[in-house]
């Protein structure tokens, strides 16, 4: 990640109003007041409890047009036409001059049992300069880069041969920026390829869209009409690198898939049911997601795994366990059995030897080798369901999980009534809070029980701005982070969600989601770049230390790196004042007092609570670097007000 000095003029516009607003709600100290100096003492080799190797990751649903219309590459929406009922939304005629064309749904032709309908596109008026087809919008547009291969697809069904021609549009201009022709055969049902490149001194814009033209009159039936751009990885069906790279900046350790409410489905008839997910992507019927939006499954469960291979990161599989978000729910016993099955299959799926049945089946969907995996979570947030159910749900998947694979760690969804050998290894805790709540929030796990399941807190966030979080979003974030990581001996992973969203106006369902994005572009907003300063520095022993005399809003944690010996202190100064500190290090064997060492900062700032980045700011708030000098074993260091800071100590 690149870090960069920025300006902080912005500060105080508005300043009475903020200082009003923020007294009312408490966010700032009575007038006069003065941070206090604080004494920190860190006792280096004394590391009193492990850091979770895998503490840091990320959570993934269908959420904010997360894949459809986000990190799935795919350029064309409603590519199946499930869009609505209508099926053709988003689709729209070119008719220029005097072209002619019309389009129907065909309810009762498609390609594949799993997409039996089609847009039957009829042109009965064409020539030279009077074109007619169809067109598509994107996904609030469709990118488009100079010097770039675009590869797409579809299914198609003529009586008559002739010549398609796809090509990339710019909405003011009507000028052609890539182009491809096809030569359609008649007969049934065909998949045809093309790909189309743009020149070098095409401008860098998502104002364009998707035109599919027939050359001369007639009629075709189309279905699963794809385009993509280059992927990350250059993976076929595969991710925008822009969003990739965003989360390999956040040095995370595992994906929590595939959701959330997602893996529900408010019905029982949406529940994630992965073997429609995966193969041919003509086989996949895609599927009603909860977050209002049709999920064409393009991003199945085997690009999920593809995901995690990608970023060198594990996933943590949620499978299904028999309830809707509508309170709908299997009974335990035999009416649960099958989704009990389906959950056998799915881990098959991910790590079976190519000899079982379903790692057979990943094999001929292209990917021979197991993916790792070492934590199944049965179900999701199933303390909403007020039937009582999840005890005897939760025990008929783990003893069946169990038996089958006793190597891997149960996470349960809320508390159960343990079983015998159906006990939880770990329990999925979530928050959604306010800045003042997640404040105070802070301490939350100091004094848990270390005796029963470790925790995951695998949903959490401090949520106030909408689409991304603002400047004090990211201090409540930095806060509850250092919580984390002081207890990160009994939490053993924890996730922010939700993670992306597509910030175009109708795309959101969830306000405060930590990445943003359009058809072209990615932002990080401060909670992002605190969680990639927070993860990227974390050591793997808590060391003892104390504390005293800090203000109420100022929170710390330390961890200490034994391979490369160095002192990660994480410092959040969500007060309006300085704060401090005398840093003692203690057990710095054979250190001369006058000793120079320098450490190295990373710290965050915002001028109020509502300062953030955006889609047309998106660097307001980032990361700065510098070096902190200090001799022999004392650090004096003040963290400036409204800053979230990083600090590397070496310790040799
Ligand atoms: O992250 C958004 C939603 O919040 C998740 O889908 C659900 O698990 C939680 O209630």
């Amino acid at each position: 990640m690149k870090f960069r000095f920025v300006s902080r003029a912005r500060a105080v516009v508005c300043a009475f109003f903020f200082a009003a607003f923020f007294a009312v709600v408490g966010l700032l100290p009575c007038a006069g007041a003065q941070g206090p100096p604080a004494q920190m003492t860190v006792y280096t080799r004394d590391i009193v409890a492990p850091v979770s190797p895998s503490l840091y990751g990320l959570m993934t649903e269908e959420i904010n047009h997360s894949y459809d219309g986000g990190l799935y590459a795919e350029m064309v929406n409603n590519r199946t036409f499930r869009g609505n009922w209508m099926g053709t939304e988003g689709w729209g005629l070119v008719e220029l001059g005097r072209g002619l064309a019309s389009a129907t749904l065909d309810k009762a032709d498609g390609p594949s049992e799993a997409l039996p309908t089609s847009l039957k596109l009829t042109v009965t008026g064409v020539s030279a300069g009077n074109e007619a087809g169809l067109s598509n919008p994107g996904f609030w547009g469709m990118a488009v880069r100079p010097a770039t291969v675009y590869k797409g697809s579809f299914y198609a069904r003529t009586d008559a041969a002739g010549p398609l021609t796809v090509r990339l549009v710019e909405d003011a201009t009507g000028a052609v920026l890539a182009s491809a022709t096809v030569a359609l055969q008649p007969g049934g049902w065909k998949r045809y390829a093309y790909s189309m490149s743009t020149g070098a001194k095409v401008k860098v814009s998502a104002s364009n869209h998707l035109e599919l033209l027939l050359q001369r009159p007639g009629t075709v039936k189309l279905q699963l009409v794809s385009l993509m751009p280059p992927t990350f990885h250059d993976r076929p069906n595969g991710n925008r690198a822009d969003l990739m790279e965003r989360m390999a900046a956040m040095h995370p350790h595992f994906l929590r898939l595939p959701g959330g409410n997602y893996l529900e489905g408010d019905t029982m008839a949406d529940w994630y049911d992965f073997k429609k997910t995966i193969g041919p992507l003509v086989d996949r019927p895609g599927h009603q997601a909860p977050w209002t939006y049709w999920s064409t499954d393009g991003m199945g469960l085997l690009e999920f795994l593809e995901w995690c291979e990608d970023l060198k990161i594990e996933p943590v599989l949620a499978v299904y366990a028999g309830y809707a978000l509508k309170h709908d729910y299997a009974k335990p016993g035999p009416a649960l059995e099958p989704y009990v099955q389906a959950a056998l299959d799915e881990v098959e799926y991910v790590t079976g030897a190519v000899t079982t049945k379903w790692g057979a089946e990943r094999a001929r969907d292209g990917h021979a080798a197991p993916f790792p995996l070492r934590y199944i979570e049965i179900g999701n947030e199933d303390w909403f369901d007020r039937s009582g159910s999840y005890d005897a749900r939760f025990a008929q998947f783990a003893l069946a999980l169990r038996k089958r694979y006793p190597q891997y760690k149960l996470i349960a969804t809320t508390p159960v009534k343990e079983d015998p050998g159906a006990e939880p290894d770990v329990l999925d805790d979530h928050y959604y809070r306010s800045p003042a709540e997640m404040f105070a929030l802070v301490h939350r796990y100091d004094d848990a029980s270390r005796t029963g399941p470790k925790i995951f807190v695998g949903e959490w966030a401090t949520r106030s701005g909408s689409p991304t979080p603002n400047f004090g979003d990211a201090l409540g974030d930095a806060a509850w982070m250092t919580g984390l990581e002081r207890n990160a001996d009994l939490i053993v992973m924890a996730s922010y969600a939700p993670l992306l969203v597509n910030v175009n106006p109708g795309a959101m369902q969830w306000a405060t989601d930590l990445i943003g994005f359009d058809a072209l572009t990615t932002y990080g907003s401060p909670s992002y770049y605190a969680q990639c300063m927070f993860a990227a520095h974390v050591g793997d022993g808590r060391p003892r230390m104390e504390m005293s005399g800090a203000a109420e809003r100022f929170f710390s944690s330390a961890t200490v790196s034994s391979a490369d010996h160095v002192l990660h202190l994480k410092l959040v100064n969500a007060s309006q004042l300085p704060q401090p500190l005398a840093l003692e290090l203690n057990g710095l064997r054979g250190v001369d007092a006058r000793e120079l060492h320098v450490a190295r900062s990373i710290s965050l700032h915002g001028g109020t609570f509502l300062a953030t980045n955006s889609m047309t700011a998106p660097e307001a708030i980032v990361p700065v670097e510098s070096t902190v000098k200090f001799a022999g074993t004392k650090l004096e260091h003040t963290v400036p007000p409204l800053t979230i800071e990083v600090l590397d100590v070496p310790l040799e």
